[in-house]
């Protein structure tokens, strides 16, 4: 295909999760309340921790940093389709749709690897208490933030520079509600061979690098918790791990239920569904399984709220 027989695209338009109008207003609302749910839940942990030095500890600093790129995961995707929603437009710019696929791919890139620096965060100070100082120094924890940072920028900028090389002829209509990459790549009238050669094995290394390392720092935790001969040690010890555990579980059943589960489900349907699940439920219910479980958060948050300087508007 030669290039100067094509009329390039200038603009995409988004279908969104719903094409019936009676539903939009329905949409709005539960959007606009997980994306404030989000923001404020997180923003509270990276408040929380960033305010205690208590909290200064690796594992803490892992967790605002989740919390962090859960705000942006989020924040890609939902904030845009809420504008759509209400200036009853469909329109995003060529420019903009490639931005939002480039971030969209970074921010769950990086939830997966700091789950994965997360689980050898745990293994350590479980599986080789003694040595958890010596061995999580700040240089080993800046390297292990700073990693993954790096690492999905690397990613999405390969897949960007590979979809900036297709060409758009047929339409530019995505049945999504953000530009996502694979319905990028369904639209295009280019040869995807090596998109999907990419995203395919890029996916999988995102998601199995960080898997096997989850799953052997746990096989290791659980050898280690139930050695302990108090209840109330192996309780204590495990609590310590229940809520990384329970991201893990949401993340990756999600993974599991919509990519190996399809079943019954149109496949246009299974990646609305995925992408609602990563991009917007996982970051609202992050911050939630870490409080609710966490007494040293709850904790500060208490003295926060009861710090009268710090709030001038309550009594
Ligand atoms: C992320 O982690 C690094 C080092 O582990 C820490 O210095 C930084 O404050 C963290 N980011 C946030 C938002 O807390």
């Amino acid at each position: 295909m030669r290039p100067g027989n094509q009329t390039t695209i200038s603009e995409f338009l988004l279908l969104g999760l719903s094409s019936q109008a009676e539903q939009q207003k329905i949409l709005f609302v539960l959007f606009l309340g997980m994306y404030l749910i989000t923001v404020a839940g997180n923003g509270l942990i990276i408040l929380a921790i960033g305010l205690d030095s208590y909290l200064h500890t690796p594992m803490y600093l892992f967790l605002a940093n989740l919390s962090l790129a859960d705000i942006s995961s989020i924040s890609t995707s939902v904030p845009k389709m809420l504008v759509n929603i209400q200036t009853k437009s469909q329109s995003i710019s060529y420019g903009s749709c490639i931005t939002q696929m480039y971030f969209s791919i970074v921010f769950v890139v990086i939830d997966n690897f700091l789950l994965g620096v997360m689980a050898y965060d745990r293994f350590v100070a479980i599986c080789h208490p003694l040595n958890y100082v010596t061995i999580m120094q700040p240089r080993l924890c800046a390297l292990l933030t700073i990693l993954p940072w790096v690492l999905s920028n690397i990613v999405a900028l390969t897949h960007t520079l590979l979809l900036l090389r297709l060409l758009f002829c047929d339409g530019n209509t995505i049945p999504h509600f953000f530009c996502d990459l694979a319905p990028l790549l369904k639209l295009s009238c280019s040869d995807t061979m090596i998109n999907e050669l990419m995203l395919f094995v890029v996916g999988l290394s995102v998601i199995t690098f960080p898997f096997a390392l989850i799953f052997f720092s746990y096989v290791c935790i659980v050898r280690a918790v139930l050695k302990i001969s108090s209840t109330e040690g192996k309780w204590k010890a495990f609590s310590t791990c229940a809520s990384h555990l329970m991201v893990v579980l949401l993340f990756y059943g999600t993974i599991v239920g919509v990519y190996f589960f399809p079943s019954a489900m149109h496949p246009e349907d299974t990646n609305k569904i995925g992408a609602v699940l990563f991009t917007v439920v996982t970051p609202m219910v992050n911050p939630f399984i870490y409080s609710l479980r966490n007494k040293d958060i709850k904790g500060t948050l208490r003295k926060l709220v009861n710090r009268k300087s710090f709030c001038p508007l309550m009594p």
